[in-house]
């Protein structure tokens, strides 16, 4: 599996980028400000994060996401190991990731690759989603956020 910063010619996997947030729009506004890297394997997109800096020394890992027929094999634990190098290369100081109250394997993933909760977005999913979000039985309403000094 190689992992790369995708060129601005290319366009990027929407599809993909689309698990990870279910909102084009939101979408479409971090890859205008932030840049997109790709997991491929034999040609194919299997994995997508992107980088979005949002204060001085401080990045932010947004969008990420693994095709479903490749999760649970550890390519999202390689990817977010993958996007904390590439954030210190870049300069960066403080690492952050934000993930639903209701999304258990995603706040252990994070926790496991040195991610430490700072705070909680309360009603945020409320706020930007129109849809109702169900996972694990709980309705996500809360933003978890999570950081990790570089
Ligand atoms: N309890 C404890 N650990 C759990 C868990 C749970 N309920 N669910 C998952 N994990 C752990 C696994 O045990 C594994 O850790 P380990 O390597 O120490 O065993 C880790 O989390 C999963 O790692 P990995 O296989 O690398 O994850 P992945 O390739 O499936 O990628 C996602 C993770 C979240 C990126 C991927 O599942 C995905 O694309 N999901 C849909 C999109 C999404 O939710 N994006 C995040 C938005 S915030």
């Amino acid at each position: 599996m190689n992992i790369r910063q995708l060129s601005s010619h290319e366009k990027p996997p929407m599809e993909l980028l689309l698990v990870a947030d279910p909102s084009p729009q939101i979408v479409v506004a971090y890859l205008k400000r932030g840049r997109c890297f790709i997991a491929e394997r034999n040609d194919q997109w299997i994995g997508v994060y992107v980088l979005l800096p949002t204060r001085p020394q401080t990045i932010e890992i947004v969008n990420i996401a693994v095709a479903e027929s490749y999760q649970g094999k550890g390519v999202g634990k390689y990817l977010l190991q993958h996007a904390i190098t590439t954030a210190k290369t870049m300069g960066y100081t403080t690492i952050e990731i934000g993930t639903g109250n209701s999304s258990i394997g995603q706040l252990a993933l994070y926790q496991k690759c040195g991610f430490r909760i700072v705070g909680v977005d309360k009603n945020f999913f409320l706020r930007h989603y129109d849809e109702e979000i169900i996972e694990n039985g709980i309705q996500c309403t809360d933003m978890i956020r999570l950081s990790q000094d570089i």
